[in-house]
Order: C-alpha cells, then sequence, then structure tokens
C-alpha cells in the first residue's frame, strides 16, 4: 500500500466553494482498489468542526505560528480526515478564504502556511504509526508543503502538487518571509521568492517532485503567458514533470438514476422524466412552464466564468424563444447584469443566488443546456454532470471543457459521436452563434437526444484518472502500480 496524505483547504461533503471540494473529496475513494490509502488534512473551520464527533486527538502544538492548534483524526462519509483544529486561525463566519464583508483574510498567509507546515510535519512522522510516503498538495493554499519538505530534513518523502486554477496564486509581501519556519535560503528563486514577494503556488510548482493540472489542455495552456499568469517560464523549465490529469465525478453523488434532488429520476432509457425536472426548475426561477429549450448556469459569477459574455446574450436567447436559469453568486456587477436582465424578461430568465448544492443537481437533470462560456477553465466539472444528467453542454473551448467535450461539428454529427456544442474564442459574437447553432440542434428532436443519451454514456469517471495518480505515486516512490497493489 502507498500511504499519501492529500492536503486541502476544502473537501466535501464538509466544506466546498467550487471544484476543488469535489475534486478532494472524490479522490480518495476513487483510489481504493488501485493501491493507495489516502488521508486528507484539513482545516477545522466551523463547518468541518461539527462533523467531526468522535475524532481523537492525535497531536497537539502549543505554537502553531503564535497559536495553539491540534490533530484531531476521524472518519466523516467515507473520509479518513486528518482535521487542523486551531480556532485562532479557522473558527470564523464567511468561507475558508473571505469573511462576511467579502475581504480576503489579512492572516491568510498564515493560516495556510500553518495547515502546510503541519502537513510537511506528519511527513516526518509527527503521529506514531502514520508515516505518508507522498503529500498530495491542492492549490496555493498548500503551496507551501513542497517548500517544507525541500528544506527539511527528509529525503524520502515525495511530493506532488496540483494546480487546480492559475488565477489564485496566494502571492504576499516579503515582510511574511521571516515568520515562515523556512531557512533564509529559501527565499530564492529555487525556493518561495516570487517578483520579490513570496509565492505560495509558485513555491509548490518550483519545489514538488511532480507538477499536476486537472486537464491536458490546460496543462498546455498554463505554458503560455495568457494562461500561465507568470508561471510560465517555470513551468516550461520543468516539463518533462508537469502532466495534465483530466478530473472525474463522483458517480454516486451525481447519480439520476438515484438523485434525492430530483423531482423524478430518470436513466438514458427514460429520459421523458426529465420533464418533471425541467417543471421544478422553472418553478424554482420563477419561470413559465414553457416547453421551449431551457438554457442553464450553475456557476461562480466572474470574469473567468464569462458570465459577462453570457449576459450580452440573454436578449439574443429570449428573442430566440429560450429561457434561461442562472444559479450562481460572485462579482456584484454579473450579478446586477444578470439580475437586470430578468426584469426585462419576466417568466423567461431567472436567477438564484447563493450556493444551493441540492438546487445545482436539480438544475442538471431538468434544463435541456448547460453553458459554461468561460474564457478558461482548469477541467471543469459542471459539464462532466451535464453530460451524466442527459443536459447538453454549451462550452468554451479551452481547458477541461476542451478535453471533455465533443463538438457537434458536421464530421461529429456524421459520426454520431457529438456530446455538445464548443465555441472559439470566448467572444459576444462566437457564444451568440454557439446559442443559434445550439438551438438548431434542439429544434431536431431525434438527433438532440441521441446527442443527451451520447453524453449520459460518456466515461466521466474516476477510473482512468485515479489510477494515473495511482501511477505517478508509485513511480514516485519507486514503485511499479503493480507492487504497490500487491502489499
Ligand atoms: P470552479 O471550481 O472553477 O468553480 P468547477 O466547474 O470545477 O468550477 O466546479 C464548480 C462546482 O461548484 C460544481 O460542483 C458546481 O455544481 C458547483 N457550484 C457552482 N456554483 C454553485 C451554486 N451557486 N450552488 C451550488 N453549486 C454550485
Ligand atoms: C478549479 C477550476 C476548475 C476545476 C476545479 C477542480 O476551481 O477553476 O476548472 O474543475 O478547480 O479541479
Amino acid at each position: 500500500m502507498i500511504e499519501v496524505l492529500s492536503v486541502t483547504s476544502e473537501v466535501y461533503p464538509l466544506i466546498k466553494t467550487g471544484g476543488l471540494a469535489d475534486v478532494a473529496g472524490a479522490l480518495p475513494g476513487a483510489l481504493s482498489g488501485s493501491g493507495v490509502t489516502m488521508r486528507t488534512l484539513v482545516p477545522g473551520y466551523p463547518a468541518v468542526m461539527a462533523r467531526l464527533s468522535g475524532g481523537r486527538e492525535v497531536a497537539s502544538f502549543a505554537d502553531l505560528f503564535g497559536v495553539r492548534g491540534r490533530l484531531v483524526a476521524g472518519r466523516v462519509d467515507g473520509l479518513d480526515l486528518i482535521v487542523l483544529d486551531a480556532p485562532a486561525l479557522y473558527d470564523r463566519p464567511g468561507n475558508p478564504y473571505v469573511g462576511p464583508e467579502g475581504w480576503d483574510w489579512p492572516d491568510n498567509w498564515k493560516r495556510f502556511a500553518a495547515l502546510s507546515w503541519v502537513a510537511s510535519e506528519l511527513g516526518l512522522g509527527l503521529v506514531e504509526g502514520y508515516r505518508p510516503q507522498v503529500i498530495h498538495a491542492h492549490d496555493w493554499q498548500a503551496g507551501l508543503v513542497p517548500a517544507y519538505v525541500k528544506y527539511g530534513p527528509s529525503p524520502t518523502l515525495k511530493t506532488v502538487m496540483t494546480v487546480h486554477n492559475m488565477a489564485f496564486q496566494g502571492t504576499f509581501g516579503a515582510e511574511i518571509f521571516g515568520q515562515l519556519r523556512l531557512p533564509e535560503h529559501a527565499f530564492s528563486v529555487e525556493g518561495v521568492e516570487y517578483y520579490g514577494g513570496v509565492g505560495y503556488l509558485k513555491a509548490g510548482v518550483e519545489c514538488a517532485d511532480v507538477v499536476t493540472t486537472v486537464s491536458p489542455s490546460y496543462a498546455g495552456e498554463i505554458r503560455t503567458p495568457a494562461f500561465g499568469m507568470g508561471l510560465e517560464g517555470l513551468l516550461n523549465n520543468r516539463s518533462a514533470t508537469v502532466f495534465g490529469v483530466l478530473n472525474g465525478i463522483d458517480m454516486d453523488a451525481w447519480n439520476p438514476a438515484t438523485d434525492p434532488a430530483l423531482a423524478q429520476t430518470y436513466t438514458a432509457s427514460t429520459m421523458q422524466n426529465r420533464l418533471a425536472n425541467k417543471r421544478a426548475v422553472q418553478e424554482a426561477f420563477g419561470l413559465d412552464q414553457a416547453d421551449g429549450p431551457l438554457f442553464a448556469v450553475v456557476s461562480r459569477l466572474t470574469w473567468q466564468k464569462g458570465i459577462d459574455l453570457l449576459a450580452a446574450n440573454i436578449d439574443l436567447m429570449v428573442a430566440e424563444g429560450a429561457q434561461l436559469a442562472v444559479l450562481g453568486s460572485g462579482d456584484a456587477e454579473l450579478e446586477n447584469a444578470v439580475r437586470s436582465a430578468t426584469m426585462r424578461h419576466p417568466g423567461r430568465v431567472g436567477l438564484v443566488t447563493g450556493y444551493n448544492e441540492k438546487l445545482s443537481h436539480l438544475v442538471q437533470g431538468g434544463a435541456d443546456v448547460m453553458m459554461v462560456p468561460s474564457r478558461f477553465e482548469p477541467c471543469g466539472l459542471t459539464q462532466l454532470y451535464a453530460l451524466r444528467y442527459g443536459c447538453v453542454p454549451l462550452v468554451s473551448r479551452v481547458g477541461g471543457l476542451n478535453d471533455t467535450v465533443i463538438d457537434a461539428n458536421v464530421a461529429a454529427l456524421q459520426a454520431e459521436v457529438a456530446t455538445g456544442v464548443q465555441f472559439a474564442p470566448p467572444s459576444e459574437t462566437a457564444l451568440a452563434d454557439a446559442i443559434r447553432r445550439t438551438l438548431a440542434l434542439y429544434a431536431d428532436e431525434k438527433s438532440w437526444k441521441k446527442m443527451q443519451r451520447r453524453g449520459m454514456k460518456s466515461d466521466v469517471s474516476w477510473a482512468t484518472s485515479a489510477a494515473r495518480y495511482a501511477q505517478l505515486y508509485a513511480s514516485l516512490i519507486g514503485l511499479s502500480t503493480d507492487d504497490s497493489a500487491d502489499d
């Protein structure tokens, strides 16, 4: 067995602001049977502590970056968790990164340095009877892990750094460096130094044994200035150890045949049952109970997600007879752009703000088209859920969207392999064309149904990618995957 410690700031079903939580929550289970045991280190936010009854304390710290903390181990929903309970750092309202007013917590550098430092201590055998061989760090919040390991005393401990989004890098002023518990020479290009300050994601990408990102296309894109966001040079230098491993989805949590969030469950052969869900979605978003195409968005409302491109096309969609349901929250300006469209088009455009997991499932089960018009998308999970739910994805041709949706172009339609609609570049006019193309496809009922069914059958599971991660861990510690499965 290979022991891997996953370090993450979010994990479904305990704490989620986006796809990272879904991935961190699903990967441990997906790896079972592949010779890997994965435990997950996560901060003790209120939502996490509330679920951790019966956990046992396995370590304590009198001075964790100036505060007290302890590690509590426990099992929640099939996950083997090690929770860093440090109330002075994590017992706060709001989401993991920002307070109720929407500002980043000013001590985020310390909150996530502490998480990463504790991970490296676990790697050195802090807890008796537990010694991970590989630490798998997710995003900038765990970006210092590879640095602590590189500058620490263990020559055998290996690290994997997974980048879920280059847009969030965790950069701080040089003045924090002295408090990071790293040796002086770590403040260098080979270490944590980044444009004169400290870069957490940069540190991870620089110091990890292997870097992965969440789709093959994004792994290529981030080697260019437009997508690398400053880290492209570094990624090019180490391109032989940068891999794109596509995310999968939790096939049990997202299963239209059993999903309790649906008004009516269905399979590829009972797709007429989706109608009850469509009616429920229309009801939830204040839309007329109409029969035309129902487009939907389930997303953070941000520039990354191309929500401005969507907003610019709403009048066109309504004029062409479509309805639109938007579930999401984010930038006030984008939220307002969608809200004003709901006022221009009552009964045709609906917006539900806030985070609603249950409603997100219902929308996948009832809408006809799921729109993901992102400017960049490392992987994207929404389109994977859409495929599984027979909700046809309309996506921009970037990152993981490029790798998971087969565009209904003439050749793909003739070969009967299309699963959705792609457009490029991410512009208002290209999206407008894609909307018209989608409407034309929808009008051909028979071929639309076929496209829905093909989506439902496409493999969006973790099978291939979990095996790939297992292989990466094994190669890092000098094993073949067969050896580890035999243990
Ligand atoms: P990202 O992580 O960049 O936000 P992903 O597509 O990888 O994008 O993951 C988004 C996840 O968050 C999906 O599980 C999606 O269903 C969910 N999600 C996004 N917005 C909402 C919302 N308002 N309510 C419920 N779930 C949401
Ligand atoms: C990030 C990316 C998204 C990806 C998710 C999980 O939030 O924006 O594309 O699916 O991480 O890897």
